[in-house]
């Protein structure tokens, strides 16, 4: 029940209907018992700025931020921490006292979702990560931040992955970084050197695979992390388990950041295990 007590928090998108974070939050919230609300706001590219503004004033404690504002809104926010300049997005904005503190939880997800359902540690590890746009982004610079020694960027616009290398190197020193095109995926050799293989791109969603991509003969230990969910078990996954290969989709990742964004706002850790199971229980409703 809403009050007069109630903590808003919320996400911003265009459009916003498709986000999972209210089912995730407002789960969580209910779990512990804590008096706060999670709303989704449709905020068209044209009002972004009237909507910070709007949120900050009407005294919503934080909110989550979705494509296409996570770029846009940076600009908007009195500080952003380290790592979402980085990543060079924010998807999380903590509220307090009117100054607005703008984070990135992506990274910190991916590299949760890799412990808990790989068990897989990127120290001093050799990364190939598929993809250079934004998700890609905030996955090369995560893993650098997590000690990775090594991590090549795959695109089908090879440009676009020698854009990134070029503006993420100077400011990751310990990790090498390179870029390839997307055809280096179908040679075996090349795949070999590396430890762990994560597609940020929305190649799978639609049941369609990595141009070429063979996982055979990779060292004892390659794993591979699909950042898409939906359908669960996704073409790389597959792909993944005909070689043995353990595999993971994007689900934990969803999950891990937004328990990251919620601890931010409250202060509190969601229950272990709580968003996912409310994931769950909302995708066997037949929600998308
Ligand atoms: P996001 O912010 O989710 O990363 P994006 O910035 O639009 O989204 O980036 C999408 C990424 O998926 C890009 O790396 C894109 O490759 P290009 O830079 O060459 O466009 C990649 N991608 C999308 N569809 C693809 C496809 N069918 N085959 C290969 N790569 C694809």
């Amino acid at each position: 029940m809403i009050t007069g007590k109630t903590t808003l928090a919320g996400i911003i998108g265009f459009p916003i209907a498709h986000s999972l974070s209210p089912v995730m939050h407002n789960a969580a919230f209910a779990e512990l018992g804590l008096d706060w609300n999670f709303v989704p706001f449709p905020v068209h590219p044209d009002r972004l700025a009237e909507a910070v503004a709007g949120l900050s004033a009407l005294g919503v404690a934080g909110f989550n931020v979705t494509i296409p504002h996570k770029v846009a809104v940076m600009p908007l926010l009195d500080e952003v921490s380290d790592e979402a300049r980085l990543i060079g997005a924010v998807n999380t904005v903590v509220v307090r006292e009117g100054r607005l503190t703008g984070h990135n939880t992506d990274g910190i997800g991916l590299v949760a979702a890799l412990r808990e359902k790989l068990s897989f540690s990127p120290a001093g590890r050799s990364v190939l990560v598929v993809g250079a746009g934004g998700a890609g982004r905030s996955a090369v610079a995560s893993l650098a931040l997590s000690g990775a020694t090594r991590v090549e960027i795959a695109n089908r616009s090879v440009e676009k992955a020698s854009d990134l290398c070029l503006s993420l190197a100077p400011r990751l020193p310990g990790c090498s970084l390179g870029a390839v095109s997307l055809e280096r995926l179908a040679d075996p050799g090349y795949l070999a050197g590396f430890d762990l293989l994560v597609n940020t791109t929305s190649v799978g969603m639609k049941d369609d695979s990595l141009p070429g991509l063979s996982l055979a003969g990779l060292k004892e230990g390659f794993a591979v992390y699909d950042m898409v969910y939906a359908p669960p078990v996704t073409p790389l996954m597959k792909e993944a388990a005909r070689h043995g290969i353990a595999s993971a989709n994007g689900l934990g990742m969803l999950v891990a950041q937004g328990e990251a964004a919620f601890y931010l706002w409250t202060g509190v850790r969601p229950p272990k295990g709580c968003m996912e199971r409310a994931l769950t229980a909302y995708h066997s409703l037949g929600k998308p």
